[in-house]
């Protein structure tokens, strides 16, 4: 197949996959959605499509009408006009919770008050302190609590991770990771712009690429060298460049923009989802680390040869067609049904996102974002 009608073939499918049969004598996974959020369609709704041991089977939004809308659209069974009524709905595994940042706390510490597993977006909550409280719930619940990092489950992530790890390029000196949008993706009336709901280009765009500069590495931050921001408004980050000192003498760059201008007013700028890893003996660019499937390159340059890699499946798992969430829809099954994962985000990766998230916040002046006012009872 040439690769023009692989690019074709691979994100038509992506969007609209071959629907799996249910398993015969299987009980599948059933999720509710917490508000009727745009992500929901790609981040899950898709994704089960191709799952044969999960479903969709509920929405939640504080207007009854909407999540009813949003139902109907989607083909998912019940609609709720409150959170609560669907977390204490029976029925329900599983709760997917994109909501605003700022509600992160709240109602994933209330799915799992009401014994439901969480498939959370990132950022996983506002601040490391929230985070540990989530995750020591969730713990000593028995229930399963994930942070939606899925560029973290796909192949290419997985090759780009053991070729550093393989040491062929010897040890890591620097990377530089960046997730960057021209203006217009996002009105300015947008979540992310709004401090109060945890809002801001580095718990956007930037949770990425601190996840990734921490996965690509090995490492947790010791020290934020420099953090520079351009503010949308007093509080809200629309770009923050920020650079880390890690163990192993490694200087780490993560760049994240939310609507960068356009150049003259009249020429978008190029996304730039792109990560550069230097080593001693050579370096790894790769381009679109963050939605692999769509298209990415992964290029080693050592010893002054050159090789692009692509990686689209496991050897074991997948098809070149799934998306980074339906590759982590896999392994949130795998872990809920007790099977074992090929990947994982621990309770600790998310903490210390997190906390690396909050100490450029801290450099900078600009802070942290306000914690949540919900206290659980105890
Ligand atoms: C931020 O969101 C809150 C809650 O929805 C809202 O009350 C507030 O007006 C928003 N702030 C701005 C600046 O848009």
């Amino acid at each position: 197949m040439s690769s023009a009608s692989g690019f074709v073939n691979r994100n038509r499918k992506a969007f609209n996959p071959p629907e799996a049969k249910p398993l015969p004598n299987v009980k599948p996974l059933k999720f509710g959605i917490l508000g009727a959020a745009a992500i929901a369609p790609d981040a899950l709704l898709t994704p089960v499509k191709s799952h044969p041991e999960a479903v969709v089977h509920a929405v939640a939004a504080r207007d009854k009408a909407r999540a009813g809308a949003f139902a109907k659209k989607h083909g998912i069974a019940k609609a709720y006009g409150s959170y609560q009524e669907l977390i204490d709905d029976p029925e329900i595994d599983a709760i997917y919770n994109p909501l605003p940042n700022g509600l992160h706390y709240e109602w994933t510490m209330k799915a799992l008050a009401g014994g439901k597993h969480v498939l959370l977006e990132k950022p996983c909550v506002n601040t490391a302190e929230e985070a540990r409280k989530m995750f020591q719930l969730a713990d000593a619940k028995g229930l399963v609590l994930l942070e939606a990092f899925h560029y973290r489950f796909h192949p290419a992530n997985h090759r780009i991770k053991a070729i550093i790890d393989s040491g062929e390029l010897g040890a890591v000196k620097s990377t530089k990771t960046s997730l960057t949008f021209p203006a217009g993706l996002f009105k300015t009336d947008d979540i992310r712009y709004n401090y109060s709901l945890g809002g801001g280009a580095l718990m956007d765009m930037g949770s990425y690429t601190v996840s990734s500069m921490r996965y690509f590495t090995g490492q947790n931050p010791t020290q934020v060298l420099s953090a520079k921001h351009e503010l949308a408004n007093p509080q809200i980050d629309r770009r923050t460049e920020a650079t880390f000192a890690l163990p192993g003498s490694i200087t780490s760059t993560i760049v994240c923009d939310l609507g960068m201008p356009w150049k003259f007013k009249l020429i978008p700028s190029m996304p730039d989802l792109n990560a550069v890893i230097t080593c001693e003996k050579g370096d790894i660019k790769v381009t679109n680390y963050i939605a692999p499937t769509a298209y990415h390159s992964i290029t080693v340059t050592a010893g002054g040869k050159r090789r692009v890699e692509k990686a689209y499946t496991f050897p074991d798992l997948g098809e070149p067609w799934w998306t980074t969430y339906r590759y982590q829809l896999e392994e949130f099954v795998n872990k809920v049904k007790g099977r074992p994962t090929r990947t994982w985000i621990t309770a600790e990766d998310s903490i210390q996102n997190m906390a690396a998230i909050e100490s450029v916040y801290a450099k900078s002046g600009l802070g942290s974002r306000p914690k949540s006012s919900y206290v659980p009872p105890v």
